[in-house]
């Protein structure tokens, strides 16, 4: 008997289920908020992982986490619709450069990283790429944790490492509340049936 609640609920779900996968349409303040939780997803992610390993191996040893986790969980925020990555006017890995509106943005967010103690955002909806795409940035001001590998200072054995793995960084100099870079958020939006 119980078996047979099971499989009826079971079945009532699926049958409950969208027929097609199609999203609804989100309005701009829906994508907004669905942005800024990705935003802290893989921010608090992020800082989490490199702080263990720090902890674990030292600076040395984030950087590993920054190179592998930091695209690994990015890709785990992301799905077919959605991107979550991080930019900056001074990148470390360039494939993580800005685009033309991006690096706007990020004049802008240098200007001023912070307002009203929270990171500056912005947002746009643009066809540019020929296919409605709406576009979320929040800024990433500088902490002291992030100094050990992008401040002034960098111990000798980890500005080594820096070097041999980008030989092209330009990710150093920063101090505690300058804008390092931002979170982008892109979602493709599909066209209307
Ligand atoms: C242990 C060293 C280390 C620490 C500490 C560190 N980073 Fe990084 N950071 C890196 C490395 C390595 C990359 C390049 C990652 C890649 O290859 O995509 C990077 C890349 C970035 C990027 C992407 C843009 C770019 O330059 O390529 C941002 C933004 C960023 N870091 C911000 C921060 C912030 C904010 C903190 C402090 C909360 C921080 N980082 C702490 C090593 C570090």
């Amino acid at each position: 008997m119980t078996k047979l609640i099971v499989t009826t609920a079971v079945l009532l779900s699926i049958l409950s289920m969208p027929a097609s996968a199609q999203p609804a349409a989100q309005s701009t303040d829906e994508m907004v908020n669905e942005a800024r939780a990705m935003v802290k997803a893989f921010g608090g992610s992020l800082k989490q992982a490199l702080q263990a390993a720090i902890k674990e191996g030292g600076l040395t040893n984030g950087i590993g986490v920054c190179k592998t986790v930091a695209p690994e969980i990015a890709a785990s925020n992301s799905n077919d619709e959605w991107r979550i990555s991080r930019t900056s006017l001074k990148v470390r890995n360039s494939n993580n450069a800005p685009t033309d509106w991006q690096a706007i943005q990020l004049q802008a967010m240098k200007k001023q990283p912070v307002k009203n103690g929270k990171p500056v955002e912005v947002w746009q909806v643009s066809e540019a790429s020929g296919q409605p795409e709406f576009q979320y940035m929040s800024a990433i001001p500088t902490q002291k944790l992030c100094l050990g590998c992008h401040g002034d200072s960098i111990d000798p054995k980890v500005k080594a490492k820096l070097a041999e793995l980008y030989p092209e960084d330009k990710a150093t100099g920063f101090s505690e509340g300058d804008l390092r870079g931002a979170f982008v958020v892109t979602r493709k939006i599909p066209a209307p049936e």
